[in-house]
């Protein structure tokens, strides 16, 4: 029996199994995989040595966990598809943007416990953070299992399903708002005079240390600014210039129309 059935083997799903390999929460043949695409079914299995099964069905039947890794607006047809292959004590795991549980549930038999879940671009070298809602019927083995898998991967929260859409306008795309800002610095930087794989290097290792410090000293995020940003100096001026170009009413539009356009899906 599969520990662990990936419907769907494309980047979130190599990037997950990747992990589970990695930090020994499952063992090769613990895996299986399906997907339309032979040819990335066949790389995958021969990449991470796990089983290639010849249908959804196939690779779900038996599996303690099935992770539902295809693009939301393939979900329906998945479940349709798998519906009959599923049991009761099968926990079945989505991380198809926008979908609910109720969605989930409503196609697979009664009583499936289900589990959403929206994990972010940093899954594919283990620093997601992954947020985490329940369906009616996960009880503590279906809950544990999810939280057991996505702690593989990074950081996991617990969110009412309420609340999703929120989370994803704020960590589902975040990594795009930090990689743009990455970007800018960097010209920035080369506007200066910066060779740009220096400028690169220097913001990559500002950012994560920034991460790091917000983490670490738990201290609050206006509280290390002030830390850093001496009277008359550079840091204030900086800051004065992004004041003046609207920098936080620009996040506070951009994580609303994230937010908008998750409602919409
Ligand atoms: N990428 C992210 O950062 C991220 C973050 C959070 C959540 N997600 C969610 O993760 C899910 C997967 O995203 P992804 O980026 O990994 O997409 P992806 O790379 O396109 O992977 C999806 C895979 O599923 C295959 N597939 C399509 N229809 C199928 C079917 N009926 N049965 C089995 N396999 C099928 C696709 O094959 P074809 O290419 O041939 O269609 C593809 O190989 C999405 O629902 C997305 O919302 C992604």
């Amino acid at each position: 029996m599969s520990r662990i059935a990936f419907i769907g083997a494309g980047k979130m799903a190599e990037a997950i199994l990747k992990e589970l390999l990695r930090v020994g929460w499952a063992d090769a043949k613990d895996a299986v995989i399906s997907d339309v695409d032979d040819e990335r079914l066949e790389m995958m299995a021969s990449k991470y040595g796990v089983r290639a099964a010849a249908s959804n069905p196939e690779a779900a039947s038996g599996a303690e966990t099935v992770l539902l890794a295809v693009k939301p607006q393939k979900l329906e047809g998945v479940l349709r598809e798998l519906s009959g292959s599923i049991a009761g004590n099968q926990t079945v795991i989505s991380i198809a943007m926008g979908k609910s549980t109720e969605f989930v549930e409503a196609l697979l038999p009664e009583g499936t416990p289900v589990v959403r879940v929206m994990p972010n671009n940093p899954a594919m070298v283990g620093a997601a953070v992954s947020v985490l809602s329940f369906g009616r019927h996960a009880g503590e083995e279906a809950r544990d299992r999810a939280r057991d898998i996505f702690s593989c991967l990074g950081d996991v929260y617990e969110l009412d399903e309420k609340l999703q859409d929120e989370a994803m306008a704020v960590s589902g795309c975040g990594p795009a708002y930090f990689y743009v800002l990455a970007e800018a610095m960097c010209d920035a930087g080369v506007g200066l005079g910066l060779d740009r794989n220096l400028a690169l290097k220097l913001v990559t290792g500002t950012m994560i240390g920034a991460g790091m410090m917000l983490r670490e000293s738990g201290q609050h995020p206006a509280k290390l600014k002030d830390m850093v940003t001496s009277p008359g100096g550079s840091t204030i001026a900086a800051l004065e210039a992004l004041e003046e170009g609207g920098v936080r009413n620009a996040f506070y539009k951009a994580i609303t129309a994230a937010w908008r356009r998750a409602k919409e899906v």
